[in-house]
């Protein structure tokens, strides 16, 4: 999952940068997990012949009051090109590109409110805002279910020197 800590001072900072985790799914708890499959399977629900690029929300899971979902589906040659320019409170920079590489992909949302420390317990800390995460997966057959999660980065750019 991609987490972002949402600061206080978003509005100050417009570009929040999509960014990878330090965890990856491989050690994320079988909780967590299974929340996000969960709330895919929510986000995916929302959508009834949808519309590239506009996001839907979600309905939200009944034993799981304030969480949020939404879905946008994307062609990934336009999410590489152009980004997104606001997606809830996220922003998606030019160049970012999924792994593995499909035609489309859906962009999935989560806003897990109270529940958060419920899945991702800290130790000794306190998380000041709101976490957020947006996950990103194969849009081909919106029936499916269950779906990997593709990976999101920001291509390296080469720089020239000299
Ligand atoms: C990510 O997973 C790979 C194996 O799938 C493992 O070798 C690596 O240490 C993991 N990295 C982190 C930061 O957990
Ligand atoms: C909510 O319900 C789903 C299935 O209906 C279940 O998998 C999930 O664990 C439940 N979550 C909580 C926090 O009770
Ligand atoms: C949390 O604090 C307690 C007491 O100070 C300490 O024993 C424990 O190792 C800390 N846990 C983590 C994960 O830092
Ligand atoms: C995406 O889904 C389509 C249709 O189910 C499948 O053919 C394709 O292999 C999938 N791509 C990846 C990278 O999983």
């Amino acid at each position: 999952m991609l987490v972002s800590f949402l600061c206080l001072f978003l509005f100050l900072v417009p570009t929040l940068l999509v960014q990878s985790s330090d965890t990856n799914a491989s050690s994320m708890s079988a909780a967590a997990r299974a929340l996000d499959a969960f709330l895919q399977d929510y986000a995916y629900r929302a959508f009834v012949r949808p519309k590239t690029g506009v996001l839907y929300e979600g309905v939200a899971p009944s034993n799981l009051t304030g969480v949020q979902t939404a879905g946008m589906r994307l062609r990934s040659g336009s999410l590489w090109t152009r980004g997104v320019e606001m997606y809830k409170e996220f922003k998606i920079l030019v160049g970012v590109v999924e792994q593995p590489y499909v035609e489309r992909l859906v962009l999935v949302y989560q806003n897990l409110g109270n529940w958060f420390l419920w899945y991702y317990p800290l130790q000794n800390y306190t998380y000041l805002a709101p976490v957020l995460g947006l996950l990103a997966s194969n849009a081909s057959d919106l029936s499916a279910k269950n779906l990997p999660e593709l990976d999101l980065r920001e291509e390296e750019k080469e720089e020239e020197l000299t």
